[in-house]
């Protein structure tokens, strides 16, 4: 069999999942509810892609880049020698503004053409999008939505970048709305939260729902957030953190 090359996720429980991690030209889609680590994960992938040697673009729907590389210190990732040499561009792009014309307020928006263009032109090795929900809520149609994720999609495979594109999931349901996303990506990795089996507590768990092309595990595991970020616990771990805690 040929060998493939991977890209670590920065998470090493994830990368086992992964079987070493993130395949050459894949777009991956993790999809989790509000609060399930999906910021955190991207920027923890996006710290290991940086010491990996690629050149990244950090595209964020909601936080400022001075929040972004603020937050970043306090797991210990300085992204600022990176955006200085250039090898890191991050950037956020609102996805509508509020402007004010003949008195009354409107809702202005690009992104649905900016997104694409910039992904074009700031020609990356990695590309990590945080997040695509509002690109999809701005399309007017299903077939909108799908053929411009197509659109957006063949612009990375051109480029040959690995991706991660972040989605936000309902907090009751695996799922999104917008299925045509994990439909269309190479990969999928799924953030959950479930109550623990004596059920005193809500746990997350994290599970690789598909990698096309590409052989991985599908075991649910747990994993929990802390100050060097994400880790992903396989089953001896937990077994250890129980007897730990009791
Ligand atoms: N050092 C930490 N210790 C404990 N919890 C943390 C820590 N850092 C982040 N979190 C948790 O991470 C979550 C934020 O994750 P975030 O990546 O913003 O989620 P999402 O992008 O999916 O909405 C918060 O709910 C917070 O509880
Ligand atoms: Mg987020």
């Amino acid at each position: 069999m040929e060998s493939v090359t991977r890209l670590s996720t920065g998470i090493s429980g994830l990368d086992e999942m992964l079987y070493g991690g993130i395949n050459h030209g894949s777009i991956v889609a993790m999809v989790g509810p509000p609060g399930s680590g999906k910021t955190l994960s991207s920027l923890q992938f996006l710290h290991a892609s940086l010491h990996s040697g690629r050149t990244c673009l950090y595209i964020s729907a909601n936080s400022s880049e001075n929040e972004l590389v603020r937050h970043s210190r306090c797991y210990g990732w300085d992204f600022e020698p990176f955006i200085k040499s250039k090898q890191l561009m991050l950037m956020r792009i609102q996805p509508v503004q509020l402007t004010q014309s003949e008195g009354s307020m409107h809702l202005v928006s690009d992104y649905l053409n900016k997104l694409p263009r910039v992904v074009k032109e700031i020609k990356m090795e990695v590309v990590v999008i945080d997040s695509i929900t509002d690109f999809l809520l701005l399309c007017k149609s299903e077939i909108e939505s799908r053929s411009r994720l197509l659109y957006l999609f063949q612009i990375l495979k051109t480029n040959g970048s690995i991706a991660l594109i972040t989605v936000e999931s309902d907090v009751n349901s695996d799922s999104t709305r917008h299925g045509v996303v994990e439909y269309l990506a190479d990969g999928l990795i799924v953030l959950r939260r479930v109550q623990s089996t004596d059920l005193s507590e809500i746990v997350h768990v994290i599970q690789v729902a598909k990698m096309r092309w590409d052989k991985h595990m599908r075991e649910i595991r747990q994993y929990d957030f802390t100050d060097k970020g994400i880790v992903v616990y396989n089953k001896y771990e937990v077994m250890l953190n129980d007897i730990h805690v009791r």
